[in-house]
């Protein structure tokens, strides 16, 4: 039985061959309706959620499965005191896969330890989003043509960003890609994905605080928004929230190539004078995080 809690949990050849699949449901979604029928997912969110929640379960849904759970840890007996493993052993009686997401990093982890049935990662705190990570290699295949000989800038809050870290993970297997880091101090990215990620894997990265003066050399701007919830005190939070704001008078030195990403949900990080220009690619993003999660859920499901 595999889970998916890290994105080094598969191979590249694995994550090229659910791109190849999610291309398949992309082009002809009607051969895919009746896969999963009498299976289901289970959801458990005990984090806030829209798009990550709500496409795993149009995706079940679009594969003929159903689905059950809760969005928030308050309505679970999480908030009488249940601990993650009693409430994955009991899921586990009730679903056939489950996806999980949790403030605490490392919780989808434990859970797997338990669980009797395929576990994906949702999101665990400040850590990791394995799922993400595949939706924006979609999103880059799609819209690029390739995952090598790029450059990517990654920009926010690189520090509690979970999507950048595992982004970055997932990228360090590829041949040829130049990262930018742009954040605030206090914002850099953690030490262990500069130790144990790009540093061990000698992938190129510069650092640096503004923007505008290395936009003209990405080929991908990948806009993150900086994590309230992870931060310790509200005045760090109100101080940082807007250090980039990006909007059509910073795109001017840009490729007209360049592509946008940003994984939502945006606050100001995006001027929504933004989303019209043709190299925003954030709501592309958002329809292939379904499509991507539907070739999960079958890989793993074949693979119990
Ligand atoms: C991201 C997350 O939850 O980490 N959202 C998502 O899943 N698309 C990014 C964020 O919350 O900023």
């Amino acid at each position: 039985m595999r889970h998916l809690i890290d994105i080094m949990d598969l191979s590249v050849e694995e994550i090229d061959s659910l791109i190849e699949t999610a291309n398949d449901i992309i082009a002809d979604p009607q051969l895919y309706r009746e896969k999963c029928r009498y299976k289901k997912l289970a959801t458990l969110f005990f984090e806030p959620s829209t798009r990550t929640r709500l496409s795993f379960e149009a995706a079940m849904l679009d594969l003929g499965g159903s689905v059950l759970g809760f969005s928030e840890a308050q309505s679970s007996s999480a908030s009488k005191g249940e601990s993650v493993s009693d409430t994955i052993r009991t899921v586990s009686c009730y679903a056939d896969i489950i996806a999980m997401r949790h403030p605490k990093e490392g919780a989808p982890l434990a859970a797997s330890y338990k669980s009797r049935v395929p576990v994906i990662n949702a999101g665990d705190g400040g850590h990791n989003h394995p799922t993400q990570t595949l939706t924006d290699l979609l999103t880059i295949k799609r819209e690029l043509g390739r995952l090598n000989g790029f450059t990517i800038g990654f920009c926010g809050d690189l520090k509690f960003g979970r999507t950048v870290h595992s982004l970055i993970s997932a990228l360090s297997r590829y041949e040829n890609i130049k990262i930018v880091l742009i954040s605030p101090d206090e914002l850099k990215i953690p030490g262990y994905v500069r130790h144990e990620i790009l540093e061990k894997n000698n992938i190129e990265y510069t650092e640096c605080f503004d923007m505008t003066d290395v936009m003209p050399i990405l080929d991908i701007l990948y806009m993150t928004r900086v994590q309230r919830e992870r931060f310790f005190n509200e005045d760090d939070y109100l101080r940082l929230r807007d250090s980039y704001i990006l909007t059509p008078d910073k795109l001017k030195n840009a490729s007209s190539q360049l592509k946008i990403l940003h994984p939502l949900p945006r606050v100001n990080e995006i001027s929504t004078a933004v989303d019209d220009d043709p190299r925003a690619c954030y709501f592309n993003q958002v329809e292939n995080g379904k499509f991507i999660r539907m070739a999960l859920i079958l890989k793993l499901l074949s693979e119990v």
